[in-house]
């Protein structure tokens, strides 16, 4: 592989696929056993915050029993290796980037491990369950605590960051995803857009853009991220 000064990795579910976190769109339009309006909306929580805090309680705990993966762990390794930046903006709200040892992770839809307080607007680390009846850490106000998500209808974060590293990248690699949501999905055009970067799709099958990359593999992300990584790595 040519020798690259700037990587933005985008990842998405896939990603943490093999650590046993299922994905989102499955052939039953459910997203574990729920439809995602019934969980996923600031509707759905103002209607049913006990059953919303509890589907994000459940994902919050399942992170207990999972663990990164060789993609998320190769990842790490070339943050730790490469003398360029790299940049990981992941859709993901898990914490397995972080616990595989990656440092410059880009959280665009909210962290399960981070609790929004509606009162004050202050976050706070959260491991374990957030009830109707937590106190917010920062103003002790009991009722306002929300999970740290972006949900559907919601600015995801950090946009400004995102699109700063999107124009300045020349490798834009996307895992992992499978381009249905935006504005994730739309950052390969913009990337093409931007006219400087080599784009290259890993993942499974074939994603809603992959047309648009210039190169792209498919298999499994433990397979295909570290065969990726050595290449940058080996130059
Ligand atoms: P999806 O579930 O839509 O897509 C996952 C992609 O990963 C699919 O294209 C799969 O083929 C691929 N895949 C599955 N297993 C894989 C493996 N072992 N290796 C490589 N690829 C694999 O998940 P996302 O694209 O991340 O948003 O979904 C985007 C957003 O939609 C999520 O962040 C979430 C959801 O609604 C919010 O919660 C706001």
């Amino acid at each position: 592989m040519a020798k690259y000064r700037s990587i933005v990795v985008l990842t998405g579910a896939g990603i943490s696929a093999e650590s046993g976190i299922p994905t989102f769109r499955g052939s039953d339009g459910l997203w574990e056993g729920h439809r995602v309006e019934d969980v996923a909306t600031p509707e759905a929580f103002a209607r049913d915050p006990e059953l919303v805090l509890q589907f994000y309680n459940m994902r919050r705990a399942a992170l207990k029993t999972v663990e990164p993966n060789p993609a998320h762990q190769a990842l790490a390794k070339l943050e730790d290796a490469f003398d360029g930046d790299l940049l990981i903006v992941t859709q993901n709200v898990d914490d397995l980037h972080e616990r595989a040892g990656s440092k410059n992770v880009l959280h665009m839809h909210g962290e399960l491990k981070k609790a929004w307080c509606l009162g004050c607007d202050g976050r706070a680390l959260w491991e374990d369950d957030i009830l109707e009846t937590s106190r917010c850490p920062h103003c002790a106000r009991e009722g306002r605590l929300r999970p740290d998500i972006v949900w559907f209808g919601e600015m995801p974060y950090q946009m400004e960051r995102i699109d700063a590293a999107l124009s300045a990248c020349d490798l834009f690699v996307s895992i992992g995803t499978s381009g249905n949501v935006y504005p994730a999905a739309g950052f390969v055009a913009l990337v093409r857009h931007y006219g400087r970067a080599h784009t290259l799709e890993l993942n499974l099958d074939p994603s809603e853009g992959s047309r648009l990359f210039a190169e792209t593999r498919h298999g499994p992300a433990s397979k295909l991220v570290p065969a990726f990584v050595d290449e940058v790595l080996g130059g």
